[in-house]
């Protein structure tokens, strides 16, 4: 059987965009543009960071995880900036699946512009692309609107709720799951 051809966190350059590894120097904008804000940790299963040392820990953690070659975590970087301004997570939830999830967050001034679209558009052509896995999920809570939004305009397709299964600072919520098969992907 053919497997996942994993190659880590390569950096990735769409329209607006570069996707790549976060690095050190980026803790005090990890920090201001989006780790610090409620507004953006409501639905993420981490607390709005308190200090600039919060985000120096968590990209620290992230140092050994990139040498993995199964990892990916980028930092959304604007082109015209450079500036660090939210993150794309895939992780693989089975290899003999071939089936990944992924996540997201985006600053809350950077709401409105679609970037997070253009880099799950890009992370979902990466997954199936140069990985190899054969479906893609993801879910949102329901009171998540935009986030819904993001993936029906990817493509992806509603396929079950789950009763309660996040905690958001709504407390529990039910989870609306989504899906995107590779030979439904037009790339
Ligand atoms: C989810 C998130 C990444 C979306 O960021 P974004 O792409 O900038 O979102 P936008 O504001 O462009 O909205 C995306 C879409 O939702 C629509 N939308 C925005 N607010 C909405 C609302 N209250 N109800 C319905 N749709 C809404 C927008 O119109 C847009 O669709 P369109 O392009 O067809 O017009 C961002 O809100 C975020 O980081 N939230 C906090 C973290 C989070 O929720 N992560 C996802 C966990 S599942």
């Amino acid at each position: 059987m053919e497997e996942l051809k994993h190659c880590g966190t390569i950096l990735i350059e769409t329209n607006r965009l570069i996707l790549k590894k976060i690095e050190n120097a980026d803790a005090e904008d990890m920090f201001l543009n989006f780790a610090h804000d409620d507004r953006v940790s409501r639905y993420m299963s981490w607390d709005s960071f308190k200090t600039v040392e919060d985000s120096i820990k968590w990209i620290n953690e992230w140092q050994d995880e990139y040498n993995k070659e199964d990892v990916y975590y980028w930092g959304i970087y604007l082109k015209s900036s450079h500036k660090l301004i939210g993150t794309i997570y895939l992780l693989t939830e089975s290899t003999v699946s071939k089936v990944g999830s992924l996540s997201y967050c985006l600053g809350f001034d950077y709401w409105g512009n679609g970037y997070v679209y253009e880099a799950v558009e890009t992370v979902v052509d990466f997954a199936f692309n140069k990985v190899g896995y054969n479906r893609v999920e993801a879910y949102h809570a329901k009171s998540n609107l935009q986030s819904a939004r993001v993936l029906q305009k990817v493509g992806m397709k509603k396929e079950r709720t789950l009763r309660q299964r996040c905690k958001t600072h709504n407390g529990y919520e039910d989870c609306i799951y989504y899906s995107i098969l590779k030979s439904e992907f037009k790339s």
